[in-house]
């Protein structure tokens, strides 16, 4: 009881959320009459009766489909100050979040309005709620790296608003290196660089990550404890794994909590995080992964404190804000 309390009470940071992966059925059904789109399913009983994944891209095809009703600023807008509202009641007080900017342009909506109307948000809610964040522009790994690039070239008027790059989508097929010289272009740019490897994906994929794109963090990171030596490599570079407990349950990345991996990786020595990745989709925010670890897994009070701290360590604030959190 009293280390749930705990647990819900600290001070958290999110280092591992796609905004559009928060939007909530109730908001997606709002938006879609308000910009008069049509939605496969005709209620939020429906679509949320559909949210049942044997996969990554069992889930993909919906969360591609849900986003698609966000056309005008004011939407990315609202998705993202939801958002935020949402885990300042866990107090998440540092957010580090994805968008997919070709999910959007795909549809004919501009970099220029996906940006500010996420941007937008993000500052108000810094300003009303003490939300400090980083934005970080993500690469659809099933598109190709010539898409990559087009994407890069838009987004150069907003570097300033742009703290990082990532890379997700489906993993298995398209592996780090498609993404090689983009990513040497990003580093170029002096922006940090984190990849989706080892949810679905073999090792290989996150020695990549590592080895080929010089990632400065790894999403997931799970089949990572596949390989002895890629652990050594992942502990001696202080690599930070941003974990999804309740996304692995949901995808079948793992089958239960109760022998979740990421007790694993703490007892490795490895920088584990506690994340929601797409809340909306896979059954809740920051506090239900933390109280899913806690009752399913057995988390322990020690096990949480460094949970906690990896996250403010492994974020990208500068060397100050971090010691202020930790
Ligand atoms: N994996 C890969 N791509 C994604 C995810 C994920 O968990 N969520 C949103 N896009
Ligand atoms: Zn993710």
């Amino acid at each position: 009881e009293a280390l749930l309390d705990l647990a819900m009470r600290m001070p958290k940071a999110e280092l591992h959320l796609h905004i559009e992966g928060t939007f909530e059925p109730e908001q997606m059904f709002a938006i879609a009459q308000r910009n008069q789109v049509a939605l496969k399913y005709d209620s939020v009983e429906a679509l949320k009766a559909a949210y049942q994944f044997e996969n990554l891209q069992d889930f993909l095809d919906l969360y591609y489909q849900g986003m698609s009703v966000l056309l005008k600023e004011q939407d990315f807008y609202d998705l993202t100050m939801a958002y935020l509202k949402r885990v300042h009641e866990d107090n998440v007080v540092h957010v580090e979040i994805f968008f997919d900017p070709q999910g959007h342009l795909s549809r004919g909506v501009s970099f220029e309005t996906q940006i500010k109307g996420i941007y937008g948000a993000l500052r108000d809610a810094q300003r009303d709620l003490g939300i400090t964040f980083k934005l970080i522009m993500s690469f659809l790994r099933h598109l190709d790296e010539a898409s990559a690039f087009e994407t890069l070239e838009l987004a150069k008027p907003y570097l300033a608003w742009i703290d990082g790059v990532g890379l997700d989508s489906s993993e298995v097929g398209h592996p780090p290196i498609k993404f090689e010289n983009v990513f040497r272009e990003c580093k170029a740019l002096g922006l940090p660089v984190t990849a989706h490897a080892g949810e679905e994906g073999p090792p290989e994929y996150v020695w990549q990550a590592i080895d080929v794109i010089g990632v400065d963090r790894i999403d997931h990171g799970n089949r990572a404890l596949e390989d002895i030596d890629l652990v050594t490599t992942i502990k001696h570079k202080g690599l930070t794994l941003t974990v999804c407990p309740l996304s692995n349950l949901k995808l079948c990345v793992v089958d239960s909590l109760e022998d979740h991996p990421i007790r694993s990786m703490l007892r490795l020595g490895l920088n584990a995080t506690v994340n929601s990745d797409d809340p909306a989709y896979f059954g809740g925010y920051m506090n239900d992964n933390f109280h899913a670890l806690v009752t399913q897994m057995g988390l322990t009070r020690d096990e949480l404190l460094i949970l906690a701290c990896n996250a403010f360590e492994g974020s990208w604030l500068d060397h100050d804000s971090k010691q202020q959190h930790i």
